[in-house]
């Protein structure tokens, strides 16, 4: 999964490679990258929109606005949401109109309005791609800043052989590999602490009362602020999981006191804190040293009784001198109202909430829906996605709001 987390627009014109575009598309996804495609409308004459969408799980742009509803396709917001912008194939054509900057078109006026790297794979004939225009118009964009992923030589679609071939869809994922590789960590020396999974309270040395989280939520986030060059600690209950990243340092704990323990030596030199524990909010008041037997009357009842955990949020939020501080809310019931009075009440400047509400969200899923609220009301709702997905969106939403 050496892309996991990226986000790549990719831009498809009106080139006989464009069918291998497709077959790009599920690499790049097998690789962890979301994809969201947009076509020129010549490129529709080579492949169907469908392929793509049904590929990338995205709609797909071709038009300014959709003819069915007249909804408008803001450019604006797609040339924000990718990391990259990626055009294979780019025809002698849209790469003529990009030097010069003719928008006649979605994915022209996208590439225009971006912010983000963008890079070409040239796919011609070899007398289109050797003619000074063309070679001019590449020499204009190098210097616009536009990376150019080198056509190969082979047979053509003309019957010709030469230089002209789109990259093979492989070359362009291992480009896009050393791509990121070289890419500056965004969070570079900064130091993340993260709690995750379940507590478990003692009842006596052998039950407990604990919960179904599986931590893979906050492993998640632990790769993914790692992938950023974080300095991750993830202090956690008892789990069966563990991060993918060898450079995460993980403290095992069993009870609520002892997470808290744990991470009150922590979070002084800590510059983000992340709680995705599902911590006890009540554990035994007395926990009893022996095994607690059962009585002779199968009528009898057993009381235990149970006392507060502290809120290790709360407690270290109090506690905060530099720190940004996240929390999550899993709620059943007036989500949005409930998560905004916690992110209020616990000091927070964000909160994700994920609602027991929808399908393969919470607790043992390995995908999940939230949505983010921050502390000046903002609000974002995602889509259903696996959790390494979910976790590289909450921290690009955090090294936003660090650079905001
Ligand atoms: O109040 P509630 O338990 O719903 O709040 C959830 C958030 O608070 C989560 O981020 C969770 O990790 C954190 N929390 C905590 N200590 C507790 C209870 C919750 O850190 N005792």
């Amino acid at each position: 999964m050496s892309l996991q987390g990226k986000k790549i627009l990719l831009g498809v014109s009106g080139g006989i490679a464009a069918y291998k575009s497709a077959l790009l598309t599920r690499l790049l996804i097998k690789q962890g990258a979301e994809v969201k495609v947009m076509m020129t409308p010549g490129a529709k004459a080579f492949i169907g929109a469908l392929t793509f969408s049904t590929l990338s799980k995205h709609p797909v742009a071709v038009d300014f606005y959709n003819e069915s509803d007249g909804t408008w396709n803001n450019h604006v917001t797609a040339g924000m949401w990718g990391d990259i912008i990626l055009i294979a194939p780019a025809t002698a054509n849209t790469i003529a109109k990009m030097s010069v900057g003719i928008s006649d078109n979605f994915l022209i006026t996208t590439y225009l309005s971006a912010k983000c790297p963008v890079a070409i794979a040239p796919a011609m004939d070899l007398d289109m791609w050797q003619h000074k225009a063309t070679q001019g118009n590449i020499r204009t964009l190098k210097n616009n800043g536009v990376l150019v992923i080198a056509p190969e030589s082979g047979e053509l679609a003309s019957g010709l052989i030469g230089e002209g071939r789109m990259a093979e869809p492989e070359h362009i994922v291992s480009w896009l590999e050393d791509f990121f590789s070289t890419q500056p960590k965004r969070l570079s020396g900064k130091r993340v602490l993260i709690t995750a999974g379940p507590t478990y309270e003692a009842i006596d040395p052998v039950r407990f009362i604990g919960n179904h989280s599986s931590g893979k939520m906050g492993f998640a986030l632990a790769d993914a602020f790692a992938s950023e060059g974080a300095i991750v600690t993830v202090v956690h209950g008892p789990v069966t999981s563990s991060p993918q990243n060898t450079a995460v340092k993980t403290v095992g704990v069993t009870s609520a006191i002892e997470m808290l323990d744990n991470c009150q030596q922590i979070f002084p030199e800590t510059d983000i804190f992340i709680a995705a524990a599902a911590v006890a909010d009540y554990t035994p008041a007395q926990p009893s040293d022996k095994k607690i037997k059962k009585g002779d009357n199968p009528d009898e009842t057993l009381n235990i009784s149970l006392k507060r955990n502290p809120d290790i949020l709360k407690t270290l939020s109090s506690q905060r001198n530099k720190q940004f501080i996240v929390g999550f809310a899993l709620e059943t019931d007036n989500e949005f109202a409930n998560a905004a009075k916690k992110l209020r009440e616990k000091g927070l400047d964000m909160i994700i909430l994920n609602s027991m509400n929808d399908t393969g969200a919470g607790f043992q899923h390995d995908t999940n829906k939230i949505s983010i609220l921050d502390k000046f009301d903002n609000q974002i709702n995602f889509e259903l996605k696996s959790k390494k997905a979910v976790a590289f969106d909450i921290v690009n939403h955090i090294i936003n709001k660090l650079n905001a």
